[in-house]
């Protein structure tokens, strides 16, 4: 597929733009099943983080799928295109210097394992949002389980379709019972102890 194309190599370099953003690029690669919190969490995080003065950018799983991939479904074959266009574009927004979030689903291990391949060592930290299923089927913040349920949508992650929990994630947050700042401070508290951000006294 990339015969006759030859690498471009920039001037520029990810180590010179990661200097001028005073961070260390990196995916913040959330993973857990549908109404587990991790577009919340990925937001609040990324205010945080904006306030702090870093550069970021936020994935969401439901905005991509308007958009770059609004031609894919939710069968397994469909997922793994989703993953691996995110993924790529994860990679070059890290290579831009920039702190990307992600809230994919993405259920299957080999797929995030994919993405990390992707990129340098240290550069995907995996966010395990851990909420059990039945906490999320209660909340169903978009009426989707109760459609799964009632056999309206096909190949619903944990309902009809597998989620892979990650082995050996970076962060594991167990988020029921636990406030969105204290998941938030457990993340940021990672982030600066891992040298990524430094955090800014105002
Ligand atoms: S992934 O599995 O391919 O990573 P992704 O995160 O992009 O999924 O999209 C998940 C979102 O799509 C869910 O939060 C939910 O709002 C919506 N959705 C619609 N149909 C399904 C389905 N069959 N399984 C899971 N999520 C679905």
């Amino acid at each position: 597929m990339v015969n006759n194309i030859v690498w471009h190599q920039s001037h520029i370099t990810k180590q010179d733009r990661a200097k001028l953003t005073r961070q260390k690029p990196c995916i913040l690669w959330f993973t857990g099943l549908s109404g587990s919190g991790k577009s919340t969490i990925a937001n609040a995080l990324e205010e945080i983080l904006y306030h702090n003065g870093n550069f970021t950018y936020l994935f969401d799983g439901d905005n991509v799928r308007h958009g770059l991939n609004s031609d894919l479904g939710f069968d397994d074959k469909s997922r793994i295109e989703n993953i691996r266009r995110v993924g790529e574009v994860a990679k070059l927004f890290v290579d831009s210097g920039l702190i990307v979030l992600t809230a994919f689903i993405s259920p299957f291990i080999k797929d995030r394992q994919m993405v990390q391949s992707l990129v340098e060592n240290g550069e995907f930290v995996e966010v395990f949002i851990d909420t059990p299923l039945e906490v999320c089927e209660q909340r169903d913040p978009k009426g989707l389980y109760k459609k799964a349920r009632a056999g309206e949508i096909s190949d619903f992650t944990g309902i009809t379709s597998p989620y892979e929990a990650p082995l050996n994630a970076d962060i594991h947050i167990k988020n029921d019972n636990i406030s969105i700042e204290q998941v938030c401070e457990t993340i940021i508290d990672y982030l600066v102890k891992n040298n990524y951000i430094t955090w800014r006294d105002k």
